[in-house]
């Protein structure tokens, strides 16, 4: 989806402005968070005033019609002016020679420094659009020779959260979610879909044509006891949809405590399937305060097990 800037000019001897109206353009600006479309926002602070948003919009007449329906433009306090605009990212070449890779956040590292695990969420629906952003973000993980073995079951509204409650002893922090999301691995994945995974590895280059049949034997083996796998490769999938909902300020919550067979009941997933937890994600109501962590040098070997 392209991106826009929006450039908000005071107009000429308007009235100060009342924190109502304030509070107006910023539920304006949430709509466009809501749906994970708001990059950045915010007044300058010089004393020329005006402000700032830049978001992601279908084209530039969804810029533009944003822009008219901001409160401040419709009260006839400021005037926008719409202009398409690319963020420069390793992947978009613009950081100069940094070679193509995965972008970086900004605010990520502090984000992962600052999460706490959030039980209570604000009222407020995780739209779907959203939702699709996060699958997608998440759906990116790692896995074990790139298998994919997850097959994640979505929880969203009253109704299927409450089931999902259910069958988690009760806890009460499903109900409060905007969404949760079963993190199940198929396994069967580990032998069916061996040779898909190393026809694409193949493709890509990694293995040479002729290995094809001896890196299926391979990594069929590998999997003999599939179990640890299933465990790390879904657990590694909720986590990046955690991380992902963090990115566009949603929190959330990891769940291990539930009842396998009455999930399984309930949502239907095959007794071979391994259900690696519950993650949950929703509109913050406060906040969290991080609990202690351990210290680099309680825990952290380097180049040795940390005997101590
Ligand atoms: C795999 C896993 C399972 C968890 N299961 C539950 C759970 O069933 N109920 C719960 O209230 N919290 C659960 N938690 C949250 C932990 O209690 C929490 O992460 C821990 O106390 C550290 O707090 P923090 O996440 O705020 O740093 C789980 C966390 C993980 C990683």
């Amino acid at each position: 989806m392209p991106e826009f800037a929006i450039f908000l000019h005071p107009t000429a001897g308007a009235a100060p402005f009342e924190p109502e109206l304030v509070q107006r353009h910023c539920r304006h600006l949430a709509t466009l968070a809501d749906e994970g479309r708001l990059i950045a926002a915010g007044p300058f602070s010089d004393a020329q005033d005006g402000g700032m948003i830049v978001g992601l919009f279908d084209s530039a007449d969804a810029a533009s019609s944003f822009a008219a329906n901001d409160p401040f433009v419709r009260e006839g306090v400021e005037t926008a002016d719409v202009r398409p605009w690319i963020m420069a990212r390793p992947a978009n070449g613009f950081l100069g020679q940094l070679a193509p890779a995965p972008g970086t956040h900004p605010y990520f590292l502090e984000t992962l420094r600052l999460r706490a695990t959030t039980r209570r969420f604000a009222a407020k629906h995780v739209g779907a659009e959203l939702v699709r952003t996060l699958l997608e973000a998440a759906l990116a993980a790692p896995s074990e020779f790139n298998l994919q073995p997850w097959r994640p079951i979505v929880c969203q509204g009253q109704p299927q959260l409450l089931r999902l409650r259910r069958c988690c002893f009760d806890q009460p922090q499903i109900a409060f979610a905007g969404l949760a999301v079963i993190c199940a691995v198929d396994p069967a994945v580990f032998r069916d879909e061996v040779p898909r995974a190393v026809d694409e590895l193949v493709g890509s280059g990694r293995w040479a044509p002729d290995e094809r049949e001896t890196q299926i034997a391979f990594v069929r083996s590998y999997y003999e006891d599939a179990r640890a796998s299933a465990v790390l490769n879904g657990a590694i999938f909720g986590h990046q949809l955690l991380l992902a909902g963090l990115s566009v300020g949603l929190q959330g919550f990891w769940l291990g405590g539930f009842d396998a067979p009455a999930m399984r009941g309930e949502f239907g997933i095959p007794e071979r399937a391994h259900i690696a937890g519950v993650v949950g994600l929703g509109w913050p109501d406060g906040t969290e305060t991080p609990l202690p962590r351990r210290s680099m040098e309680q825990v952290v070997g380097f180049g040795a097990w940390p005997d101590r």
